[in-house]
């Protein structure tokens, strides 16, 4: 199976994809680090530590990385995912704790030593990403390939042009798609056509586990948010999309692109400007998903719930 190391920012969709990353055979998840995004990154650290125990995943060390983006304030997305950046559920004192190791050194220690060369899968802000990159220039012969959630062909949903995980650290973005490793963008225009309707809720509340319910009800709390926040009569499970990119890479349909984040523009900074069609003469520095297999993509998904709930 294919090793990853999940970086993450639970937030709902982050929480369906370490269940998928923990419960797919067809990866094999290293470590799951965090960032500060749909959160500050305390709270997104321990969410990812109640999702951790919840699901029974206790042998994925967890680290905390950065609080903050390169550059500027960290801009979260509680209206979406709430105070907690994890809503709905009641979750008990988590038992899986951090690791005491900075996720940027713990991502570096476990590239290096791996036998082989590892997929980083960002669903965050990229900062540890960047961080990881820069910091240590020689880690680049032990990474696979960046298989990332963000950014969008089309328009944005934190700004008209940008989505959230590019918007809140544009810098970091840029770092990562000019790193000239091979970078997957799994985007909106990909990561909207993976709505929970109401019979992929029924599915998970059907598995009758206990983590089934605790999907259910992070679905519907997230349901909620959506609907009244952005008008979708089905929220948008974005970050599943990219696990799911490297577990079956036929679930998710990529063409060739060059693909630049916009740093500066007045209303358009955290666009990721994908030129599709080959206006501008760059090079191709990117795999741009284009299309959803979507039953596939929910069999896989409700699939690992299934398993983790039933260890
Ligand atoms: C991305 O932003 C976050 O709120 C989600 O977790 C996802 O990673 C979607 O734009
Ligand atoms: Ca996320």
């Amino acid at each position: 199976s294919v090793p990853i190391i999940l970086d993450c920012d639970p937030g709902h969709d982050d929480a369906l994809a370490i269940l998928l990353a923990a419960g797919d055979p067809a990866v094999d998840l290293l470590a799951i680090t965090t960032v500060a995004g749909n959160q500050v990154l305390e709270k997104t650290t321990l969410n990812a530590r109640r999702v951790c125990t919840v699901a029974g995943i206790t042998d994925v060390p967890v680290a905390a990385g950065c609080a903050r983006p390169l550059l500027g304030r960290l801009q979260i997305a509680d209206d979406v995912h709430g105070e907690s950046g994890l809503d709905g559920p009641s979750f008990g004192a988590p038992t899986v704790d951090t690791v005491p190791e900075h996720a940027v050194d713990l991502m570096y220690r476990i590239l290096t030593r791996h036998p082989e060369p590892v997929t980083l899968v960002p669903t965050a802000p990229l900062t540890n990403i960047a961080l990881l990159l820069t910091r240590y220039p020689d880690v680049a012969a032990h990474i696979r390939e960046i298989v990332l959630m963000g950014g969008s062909t089309e328009r944005g949903n934190r700004t008209p042009a940008a989505e959230f995980n590019i918007f809140v650290d544009p810098e970091a973005a840029d770092i990562v798609f000019r790193s000239g490793l091979p970078v997957t963008m799994c985007g909106l225009n990909v990561t909207h056509q993976a709505l929970v309707t109401p019979e992929v809720l029924a599915r998970l509340e059907g598995l009758d586990t206990d983590l089934g319910r605790v999907c259910a009800e992070l679905m519907t709390f997230f349901a909620g948010t959506y609907r009244r926040s952005r008008g979708f009569s089905a929220p948008p499970l974005h970050d599943p999309v990219a696990v799911a990119r490297v577990v079956d890479p036929a679930i998710v349909d990529c063409a060739e692109a060059s693909v630049a984040v916009e740093l500066r523009g007045a209303f358009t900074r955290g666009a990721t400007v994908v030129d599709l069609h080959r206006h501008l003469d760059r090079p191709v520095n990117a795999r741009v998903a284009v299309g959803l297999d979507q039953e596939r993509f929910w069999d896989r998904v409700v699939a690992a719930v299934d398993t983790l709930g039933r260890r």
